[in-house]
């Protein structure tokens, strides 16, 4: 009689491989994966933006007959990064993701109210005073990091005077 043989032994006694991603995800490896992701981001942003021209100053073409240079002084100060064609673009902003949210600021803002671009297209002067007195303009987030773009109350009204006389 013969003994019943044990059928060979096909498995595999070395473990899986863990996944791709759960390699990356280790702790051990969760730094340098975020780090190599900000990076592969960076490389694609970075020349899409530089390409498409989203963050140049284009020549200016025409400004308001600024009542005084006051006026137009407050008006660089608190709008001309986002409403002119005279943008400081900072270092950040050439870094995303805030790069796609100041490029973002800065297209729909020169869409709106472009004041080197004056008499291109129409702009309601009682929409622009309104914004800076309801204090819409200029907004939050530019004031969290451009704390100098900060106005008084009589700078505000200084503005508001200026502008009702410069844009119309
Ligand atoms: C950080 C960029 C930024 C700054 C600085 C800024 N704006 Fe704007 N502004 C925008 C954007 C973006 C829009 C369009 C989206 C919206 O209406 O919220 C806009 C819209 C406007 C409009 C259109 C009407 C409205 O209320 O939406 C006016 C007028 C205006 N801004 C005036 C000003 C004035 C005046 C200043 C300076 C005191 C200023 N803005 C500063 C980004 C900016």
């Amino acid at each position: 009689m013969s003994t019943p043989t044990n059928p060979p032994r096909t498995e595999s006694t070395v473990p899986a491989s863990p996944s791709l991603l759960r390699t990356l995800l280790r702790p051990r490896n969760l730094v340098i994966t975020v780090i190599a992701l900000f990076a592969l981001v960076q490389v694609i942003s970075f020349p899409i933006i530089a390409m498409a021209g989203w963050q140049t100053n284009p020549n200016p073409v025409a400004e308001p007959a600024w009542d005084k240079p006051e006026t137009r002084a407050l008006a660089v100060r608190a709008c001309y990064d986002c409403h002119s064609n005279e943008t400081i673009w900072p270092w950040y902003s050439k870094i995303a993701p805030v790069s796609w949210l100041v490029t973002r600021h800065v297209i729909e803002g020169r869409q709106k109210l472009n004041l080197s671009e004056w008499g291109v297209r129409g702009v309601e002067v009682d929409e622009v005073t309104r914004a800076v007195r309801s204090g819409k303009m200029p907004t939050k987030d530019f004031l969290l990091m451009h704390p100098e773009a900060k106005l008084t109350d009589a700078e505000k009204q200084q503005l508001i005077d200026g502008l009702s006389v410069s844009l119309r």
